[in-house]
């Protein structure tokens, strides 16, 4: 190791240095070192004990089998048998303002590495990404090709996330001691069941202590994560897109990248590296159209009238729906040419004539008429074996010819690799946003993909690419046309599909206690503002359960909210709540949608889940308190309030909460309950207020303003 071999970035809070002597090495990543550390990482060499190799070996950003790591390498992958253990050497570096490039070559192999590492100074997020060019005449077949970063031997636990349709994102924490952990989708979509995201941390990490190492993998395919412990106690996280058997072949002259990998460290715990990642994605990530900086109130149609759809009546909910003030209307599912149930006519992306004898024209006149925007549902890349263009087209298929594969939600792939499927996609989804003044897309992507395959050959990554590609191509013919991510609910959810589109669907079930875990487990890698939020029916469609207004329009207000029932059905006093949580959301939303989210400890963690939204200018915060199951004791402590200015002095009220709240619970609630309370930001935080006594199923909303 020498000086020059050293190259050190540095954050706000983070600072990393590389040894890029023998590939690259991240030899720090951690608080912010105020000297410079160059000097100083000799320190940091390691012994070389007996029984192994007799030289030390690094776990670089690139780990290679053929240097003498035995540990999952950065790279498999083979020219006709041959170059299956590469090695690089460093050719040149390119020092960029945020962050450098690193050309490095197998001159036998004929294979040339370019690694981007970059770091942006406001968020402390990097981000790194790997791409692989064949130089040599024979095709190179790439097996994998992953991304890896060294975490200290510290990291000794690990938060991963899981789910499935209707329970998306929950949480799962191990300890990583000896072999580690592993995690892979093979969904062809990002998928309910593992979020390509994890955290390392210290010992007993949580929300506000410990050290945490946070990646996520912007892929919308399949992935794998995982996090190793070596045989010597070093630890590394590897995160790739996975590939079905000969699916990257490069010809001369051709490469391959990885998707970016996305990370951040935080000595202050998980509340930190959440602010951090969500800071970066609405500076870097997020590109709302121009028009709707603010984000509108929704109602969708979809558990209102499924797949009954009457213009009447449909206009009848839109006027229903702008008395209570939503923004913008979208039709769901349902409304092109014989989709009568989820058996029939996916592709066939026509009005149904029959059910909108007039046309689209006057409904959506009627709903631009009541001051809202609107918007549709479409499955793009769907087909329907019963629907015209099957019959049409039945080599269009995403598939093996040669094989019959099983359905998902009764519907198969489109072939996006064809040239003729995608211009023809791009050219209906066009004539559609054309002939109709829509202004918001629900994308949705119901099934999981079986052999994806293109002319007998695997095309599951290209099919991905071919997805970004026809959003993007969407998105230039119509800029101002904003579009939703939802796949079965939250299925399509991460940082590429993210650069695309303005809002997700974390999941199908809209039951408010569910909903309180699932968006808790979103908020660890995304912002409130495109988290969509929906107040269901008193009786949750996905479970069944009830849940009081209150307990649903708090729970849907901390997101992009919106409303997913019938209002024409719905009694006056149910609206009437639906118009007081819209209209608090209103009022909050330019809070909720930039201010710095923090999920509290509190003293009760089994029965409750207690979120703050801070304001930049932390002079004014939401706290929204659900009591998720009954309490635990009697009395549930002080409820504590992070993230205030220590100084200030500040009013706290109760702004929503359950009818039965201030009496008929207990004999009386904590005084401040009543009068409100006037506090210091320091008292908030260390002493902070008694908390009240709350059902089961029920929440609570605070204001925190600061006085003068
Ligand atoms: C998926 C979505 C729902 C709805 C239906 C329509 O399940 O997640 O929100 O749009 O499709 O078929």
């Amino acid at each position: 190791m020498t000086e020059k071999s050293l190259v050190s970035l540095t954050g706000q809070k983070t600072s990393l240095l590389l040894n890029i002597a023998e590939g690259a090495e991240l030899l720090y990543w951690g608080k912010k070192l105020q000297a410079s550390p160059d000097a100083q990482a000799r320190a940091l060499s390691r012994a070389v004990p007996y029984g192994r190799l007799d030289s030390d070996v690094p776990v670089t950003l690139m780990p290679e089998s053929g240097r003498g790591l035995f540990s999952s390498p950065g790279l498999e992958g083979h020219a006709q048998g041959k170059h299956w253990s590469p090695v690089f050497t460093l050719k040149t570096i390119e020092h960029l303002d945020s962050g450098i490039v690193i050309y490095s070559e197998d001159s036998v192999a004929k294979l040339l590495l370019k690694t981007e590492l970059m770091l942006d100074k406001e968020s402390d997020v990097i981000k790194l990404c790997h791409t692989l060019t064949n130089n040599g005449e024979a095709r190179y077949t790439v097996n994998r090709l992953a991304l890896t970063l060294t975490v200290p031997e510290r990291a000794s636990e690990c938060l991963s996330f899981y789910g499935r349709w209707v329970h998306e994102f929950q949480q799962q924490r191990q300890v990583i001691q000896h072999g580690g952990y592993q995690q892979e989708n093979r969904r062809g979509r990002t998928s309910h069941e593992h979020f390509p995201a994890l955290v390392v941390g210290t010992n007993a990490f949580n929300e506000t202590c410990g050290e945490v190492w946070g990646v996520h993998l912007a892929w919308s395919g399949n992935h794998r994560l995982r996090v190793d412990v070596k045989a010597d106690g070093r630890r590394f996280i590897q995160a790739e897109a996975l590939y079905y058997p000969g699916e990257i072949e490069l010809a001369q002259g051709e490469s391959v990248s990885t998707p970016w990998l996305y990370a951040s460290y935080s000595a202050s715990g998980l509340n930190s590296m959440s602010q951090q990642f969500h800071r970066y994605v609405r500076e870097h990530i997020l590109r709302f159209s121009p028009a709707e900086k603010v984000r509108p109130l929704h109602l969708n149609t979809w558990e209102g009238i499924y797949f009954d759809h009457r213009p009447e009546y449909i206009m009848q909910m839109a006027s229903e729906a702008a008395k209570m003030g939503v923004e913008r209307f979208i039709i769901d599912d349902g409304w092109f040419r014989g989709r009568n149930d989820d058996k029939a006519a996916l592709g066939d992306w026509y009005l149904d004539e029959q059910k909108y004898p007039h046309g689209l024209e006057p409904v959506i006149e009627h709903v631009l008429a009541q001051g809202m925007t609107f918007g549709l549902w479409v499955e793009p890349e769907m087909i329907s074996k019963n629907s015209d263009l099957y019959r049409q087209h039945p080599d269009w298929l995403l598939q093996l010819a040669d094989y019959d594969q099983p359905t998902g939600r009764n519907q198969y792939v489109l072939d996006l690799s064809r040239d003729e499927v995608f211009e023809w996609l791009l050219a209906r989804l066009d004539s559609l946003l054309s002939q109709y003044q829509i202004s918001y897309l629900k994308w949705d992507m119901n099934r999981e993909v079986v052999q994806p395959g293109h002319l007998g050959r695997a095309a599951q990554t290209r099919q991905v690419e071919r997805v970004y590609q026809l959003i993007d191509r969407l998105r230039a013919q119509h800029p101002q046309v904003e579009i939703e991510s939802c796949a079965a609910g939250g299925g399509r959810i991460d940082y590429e599909i993210l650069k695309r589109t303005q809002r997700v669907w974390p999941s199908d079930n809209n039951d408010a206690l569910e909903r309180q875990f699932i968006q808790r487990g979103f908020s660890y890698f995304f912002p409130p503002e495109i988290m969509g939020a929906h107040i269901g029916a008193r009786h949750s469609h996905s479970t069944r359960r009830v849940a009081d207004i209150h307990f649903r329009g708090i729970t849907a207000l901390f997101g992009h909210m919106g409303i997913e029932l019938d209002p024409v059905k719905e009694s006056e006093e149910e609206k009437a709540g639906f118009s007081h949580y819209i209209a608090l959301h209103k009022q909050y939303r330019s809070l909720i949608h930039s201010g710095d989210l923090y999920r509290l400890p509190g003293d009760d963690p089994a029965a409750q889940v207690i979120s703050a939204i801070v304001a930049k200018d932390q002079r004014q915060a939401l706290v929204s308190v659900a009591q998720i199951a009954m309490p635990t004791w009697a009395l549930s402590g002080a409820l504590r309030v992070t993230g205030l200015l220590a100084q200030q002095r500040y009013r706290v009220s109760v702004i929503a909460c359950a009818d039965n709240f201030r009496q008929g619970i207990v004999n009386t609630q904590p005084a401040w309950v009543y009068e409100g309370a006037e506090l210091s930001g320091e008292w908030l935080e260390q002493a902070g207020l008694a908390m009240p006594v709350l059902d089961p199923e029920s929440a609570l909303l605070l204001l925190i303003e600061a006085i003068n």
